[in-house]
This record gives structure tokens, sequence and C-alpha cells, in this order.
């Protein structure tokens, strides 16, 4: 059995990701191929401590708001490191396609919104490179309008002014590790399943790149 394919969905909040991950998990399943979903924060046990700071369970003592940025930053790559160790790498090393609700490019573009980008990708610089990222992209204002209908409470990162920086941060990030790794822009205005067709086209291809090995 080969070593299985990464694949990372990446966008702004109500950039549609979760939706894509299983309609795209749903194809991959009916070609006969093993395939695991799973998400960042993961969770595991630091996935769970980073959403309670997201929600606003977990902050500061006396009043003093949230958690730093720089405090978030290391969490979430402490999260990852260990979500690759207990779950991804076992899962792609028995030869499964691993799907991944964010990951690197997500803290380079919201913990790189308020911290030097450069520190959080030195941060990462041991996470397993993905095989294939597709940024699903909204610009903001169609990312607030979905967030409003999904009508849950705001988290941590979901105020207007701070999305249209972590868009911006996005494009940076993307400039970033473009060079080095396959990241594929897929335009997220379109309907749900137009995004999960053009997002499959790049799916399908590295999938039969493996099968052809
Ligand atoms: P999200 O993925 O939208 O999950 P849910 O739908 O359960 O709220 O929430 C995760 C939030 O965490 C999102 O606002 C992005 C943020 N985040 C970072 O800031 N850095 C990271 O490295 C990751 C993985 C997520």
């Amino acid at each position: 059995m080969g070593q299985g394919k990464f694949i990372v969905l990446e966008g702004l909040d109500g950039a549609g990701t979760t939706t894509q991950l299983e309609k795209l998990a749903g194809k991959v399943r009916a070609l006969g191929m093993p395939v695991l979903t799973t998400r960042e924060p993961s969770d595991g046990p630091l996935g769970l401590l980073l959403r309670q700071a997201l929600s606003g369970r977990l902050s500061l003592p006396a009043g003093r708001g949230p958690l730093s940025a720089e405090t978030l930053a290391l969490m979430f790559a402490a999260d990852r490191m260990d979500h690759l160790h207990a779950k991804v790498r076992p899962a792609l090393d028995g030869g499964t396609v691993v799907i991944c609700d964010r990951y690197v490019l997500s803290s380079l573009a919201y913990q790189g919104a308020t911290v030097p980008m450069e520190w959080v990708n030195e941060l990462n610089r041991e996470a397993l490179a993905p095989d294939l990222t597709l940024f699903i992209e909204v610009d903001a204002e169609t990312a607030a309008t979905r967030r409003q209908l999904r009508g849950a409470p705001a988290e941590l990162f979901e105020e207007d002014g701070l999305q249209r920086r972590i868009a911006a941060q996005y494009r940076r990030a993307i400039r970033l590790r473009g060079g080095s790794e396959k990241i594929v822009r897929v335009s997220g205005a379109e309907g749900i399943e137009a995004v999960t067709e053009a997002c499959w086209a790049h799916v399908e291809a590295l999938l039969h790149k493996r099968a052809k090995r």
C-alpha cells in the first residue's frame, strides 16, 4: 500500500471549506479510496484548548482579555504537530487520503495579521507540507454575509475589519509558501457544486498521479 495524499482546504471564515471538505471526501470515497476528514484546531487536547480560547472561555486573568497573539501562534503550532503525530501521519502511512480543514496557511494568515509572519512560518517549519492546498477565495464581504446567515456566535477573529486584513495576509502567505508547495486558488463565489467541481479537478489529478506510479 502506498503513502496517502495530504490535501488541505483553506479560506476566510465563511468561505465554505467545511462544506467542500465533506463533498470532496464523498467523491474520493466513491473512487473506492480510504479517506479521513479532519480539521484544525484539531479534536485533540491542544485543539480543545484552542477552541476555548476562540470562544472566550479561556482568557487572561482579571478580565484582561483574550490570550496574546503570540500565545495563540504557539498553541496553533503545537496543536498542529500533535495532530500530525496523533492522526494525520498514521493515516497517510496506512495509505489513506487525508483532507484537512485549515492548516499552516491559516496560522500565517490569522496569526500573521498581528505577529510577524516570518516568525509564524518558522514555528511551523517542521509541519509536513501538504500535497495540495486548495484556497477557496471569497471577498471579506461575502464571507461576512455567510457567517451572519449561519447565525453562530462570533468567534475571536470574525470581526469584519480583521477579516479584510486576514484576506490580504492569505495572499501574502500564498506568495511565501507557493514557491515550494502546491497551492491552488479556487473562486468560492460560485455555487457550492461549481466550487466542488473546480476543487475536484485538482484532487482528481493528484490522486491519478498516485495511481499511475
Ligand atoms: P473554524 O475553522 O472556522 O471552525 P468552526 O467552524 O468550528 O468555528 O474556526 C477556527 C478558527 O481558528 C478560525 O477563525 C481560524 C482560526 N485559526 C487560526 O487563527 N490559526 C490557525 O492556525 C488555525 C488552524 C485556525
